[in-house]
């Protein structure tokens, strides 16, 4: 009797639960993190490669909009020649070898002096073809290799992987490696903040060396696609630094001007089916505007016919239901959110807070100064919102969710990890999100996505 009737009492508290984790909507996921510091490696774990003057820091992002063009960068550290790229296609090593010859900058950051870094672009590659490339000569010579994504096409699939606020401690390395012990990945989408060298005395600008050394063995083989968050700008005015993004823009090269964007802070590139927009949160973005206007410009460019996928790196989020940050994304938000709906953009990623996020789809742009209506509402032409920026940096983990938890947020855990999307064709993409913890990619958060063009129906979560 007793038995029958805590049953019966289970089941009401059952209904209960679920009516209320239906009118709350989300998830938080209750992974506690065992509490090991997050401090980052010494720098003695990041030795330079062996041999005289070797090129190190080895990282390539695309090189043109559509994904023929490869753009190698590297360090020599004692002398600025050879400046040359060497490469061949998988197939061709008998062939006569082809050659891109590198721009070197270097400069100096307060008692910092940089090595020669190197940006050597590729151009004319044959879509969907593995390369190899050598950089470097006598005994300092590296070999590296990467493969071309297919040629722009709307059911051309194609798997990104996901990450942000990476850093160099020991859980950047778990993410790191997690990310490439999952063998899915073809190109990272970086969501911002880097290697956290503004964390020591005066930006000690060592620690972006370190840092091109962690990111190597997977930057150096496949695309990383770079968008700049706050801790690349590396302004100090006190020491004489009043150059924002110095160190970053030194060390990155991007095809900016393939979309007629006139900064690397925000530009596009097509790869594959997706179309992907990358933006600035610390660089201005207010009507007139050259973001703004080169935003206003690109969306009205995008072909869904070719490139059904429509995604967006930004680092500071738009919908962040931690109570870290709060609202740091709210100005771009009231003045972009409305063209990203009418755009029908797919899917928006950030980084910044130092957790895992993933949004309904909902809007908020009906309000005005005398209607009140300020709330988020769902709205099928919404993008889904990803916070990414769990790739584990020094400054830890974000473990303080706003509660009850919002409508609009899906699914919230203050864990570390990367996501991968594989986009199929041109009405389905499956993105996961895997937690470091997680040895094996198993996804802690998954989701069938429709495109919002194809087919804008409403995706269920698991
Ligand atoms: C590499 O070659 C240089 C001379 O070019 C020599 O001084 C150095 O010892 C060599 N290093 C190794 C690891 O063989
Ligand atoms: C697109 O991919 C999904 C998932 O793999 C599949 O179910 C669907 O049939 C595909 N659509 C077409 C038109 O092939
Ligand atoms: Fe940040």
């Amino acid at each position: 009797m007793a038995g029958a009737r805590s049953l019966v009492l289970a089941a009401v508290l059952f209904l209960l639960l679920s009516v209320f984790g239906l009118c709350l909507g989300g998830i938080t996921g209750k992974y506690v993190r065992p509490s090991a510091s997050t401090s980052d490696m010494p720098k003695s774990a990041f030795p330079p490669p062996p041999g005289f003057n070797a090129p190190e820091q080895v990282h390539i992002t695309q090189g043109d909009h559509d994904g023929r063009g490869v753009i190698v960068s590297w360090v020599t550290p004692a002398k600025r020649h050879p400046s040359v790229v060497t490469y061949w296609a998988e197939g061709d090593e008998h062939k006569e070898k082809q050659k891109a010859h590198s721009k070197i900058n270097s400069y100096r950051y307060f008692t910092y002096t940089s090595g020669f870094i190197h940006h050597a672009t590729i151009n004319g590659l044959e879509y969907d073809t593995k390369y190899f490339y050598e950089l470097g000569n006598g005994n300092g010579t590296r070999r590296f290799s990467f493969t071309t994504p297919p040629k722009v096409g709307p059911d051309v699939p194609y798997t990104f992987g996901i990450m942000g606020d990476l850093g160099q401690t020991f859980s950047s390395k778990q993410t790191l490696e997690h990310y490439m012990a999952n063998p899915k990945g073809q190109t990272v989408l970086f969501a911002g903040d880097l290697a956290y060298a503004d964390h020591y005395p005066n930006h000690d600008n060592v620690r972006w060396d370190t840092w091109g050394r962690f990111i190597e063995k997977s930057a150096a083989y496949q695309p990383w696609i770079w968008c700049a968050g706050n801790h690349e700008l590396d302004f100090v005015p006190r020491i004489g630094e009043n150059t924002p993004f110095k160190p970053y823009l030194n060390r990155h090269s991007v095809p900016y001007k393939a979309s007629q964007s006139t900064s690397p802070l925000w530009y596009s590139i097509r790869r594959a089916s997706a179309h992907i927009i990358v933006l600035s949160s610390y660089s201005a973005y207010g009507k007139y505007t050259p973001q703004y206007t080169w935003l206003q410009q690109e969306l009205s460019k995008v072909n869904r016919a070719e490139t059904p996928w429509l995604i967006v790196i930004v680092h500071a989020p738009w919908y962040n239901s931690y109570n870290y940050h709060y609202m740091e994304g709210e100005s771009m938000r009231v003045i972009f959110e409305s063209w990203f709906v009418q755009h029908k953009v797919d899917i928006v990623f950030a980084g910044h807070v130092h957790a895992y996020e993933r949004s309904e789809r909902i809007s908020n742009i009906k309000y005005n100064v005398i209607n009140g209506q300020s709330t988020p509402v769902k709205d099928p032409s919404a993008p889904v919102y990803i916070t990414i920026g769990d790739g584990g940096n020094v400054e830890g983990i974000a473990t303080s969710f706003t509660e009850p938890q919002p409508s609009y947020s899906a699914y919230r855990e203050a864990s570390f990890g990367h996501a991968i999307l594989e986009i199929k064709n041109r009405t389905h993409a499956h993105y996961t999100w895997h937690r470091n913890q997680d040895n094996t990619p198993v996804p802690a958060d998954s989701l069938w996505l429709y495109n919002r063009h194809y087919y804008p129906e409403e995706e269920s979560s698991p």
